[in-house]
């Protein structure tokens, strides 16, 4: 194979160095989000350039981990795209609700804000209590933050505009206690999560599920990439299931898009032939 420039032949050597030596496989993401990270990660830490970027990976553990956790965007929101979230309540919802029991997959779950608003419109729609939810993400520290379910109060102001948004039926405050400048998310909420160390590209279908969500992951992946994990997805739900996208995700260009229909094309929820 060619390549383009000198950079490009680096950035290709430095993957292949990170996933060799520490296991990790970012070696089919998107270039450009790759391209930015370790751009940001040498100014940050005065690197001259990318070969000299991967002699450091290679010989500092603390180093490496740094840029692993660069590589792993973590931005998320409780009710993010609120729009999506009422649509899951008024679409999804009433379909999962035909099943004695749900399992749901929440793929790429960051520090679980996506989880717990899934937690709330399920407790409000009275599923919660026959539901599992696997919260998956390869980002131990993140998983980690999820599990306490601990965020902070400014956050919450703006959690509870979007959770008004999305058509939330209570007040926002039933669902955590304040603590000093924190927000500490309910127990009952926490019951029926299961948090689980996952990666989407080297590990394995997750279980066998009745809803899957993974909103914004896959625009770090390129096109193969976002393909091999549509067909985990593909495999994971049971037939009849219901697969929901990031708004700037989509099923075209993948081998799964006749393999759904639209539920609600605007919000990326699907459901499985
Ligand atoms: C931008 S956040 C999205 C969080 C949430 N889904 C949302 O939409 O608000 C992307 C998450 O995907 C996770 N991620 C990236 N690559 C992954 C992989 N290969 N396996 C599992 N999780 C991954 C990151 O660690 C990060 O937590």
């Amino acid at each position: 194979m060619k390549y383009k420039d000198t950079s490009e032949l680096e950035i290709t050597l430095l993957l292949e160095a990170v996933y060799r030596k520490y296991g990790y496989d970012f070696r089919h993401y998107s270039e450009a989000h790759i391209r930015r990270r370790i751009m940001n990660r040498m100014a940050l830490s005065g690197l001259k350039d990318i070969s000299q970027m991967q002699s450091m990976i290679l010989k500092d553990e603390t180093f490496a981990f740094k840029f692993l956790q660069d590589l792993s965007i973590t931005v998320t929101e409780m009710f993010r795209d609120s729009g999506f979230f009422k649509s899951l309540r008024e679409n999804a919802i009433p379909l999962l609700k035909t099943f004695p029991f749900v399992k749901i997959w929440l793929a790429g779950c960051s520090t679980g804000e996506e989880v717990y608003s899934m937690a709330i419109i399920l407790m409000e729609e009275g599923l919660y209590e026959r539901t599992t939810i696997y919260a998956t993400d390869f980002n131990q520290q993140a998983l980690n933050k999820a599990k306490e379910g601990i965020f902070s109060d400014e956050l919450m102001k703006k959690y509870n505009e979007n959770y008004q948004l999305s058509g939330g039926k209570k007040s926002f405050s039933n669902y955590y206690t304040s603590n000093y400048s924190h927000a500490v998310m309910t127990q009952s909420l926490k019951k029926n999560i299961v948090w689980t160390n996952h990666n989407l590209v080297i590990d394995n279908v997750f279980t066998q599920a009745h809803l899957v969500l993974c909103r914004n992951v896959l625009i770090y992946f390129n096109r193969d990439l976002q393909n091999k994990v549509q067909k985990l997805f593909f495999d994971s739900l049971i037939n009849g299931g219901v697969l929901c996208l990031g708004t700037k995700e989509c099923l075209h260009f993948t081998n799964f898009n006749n393999a759904y229909t639209d539920i609600d094309k605007k919000h990326r929820v699907f459901k499985k032939k």
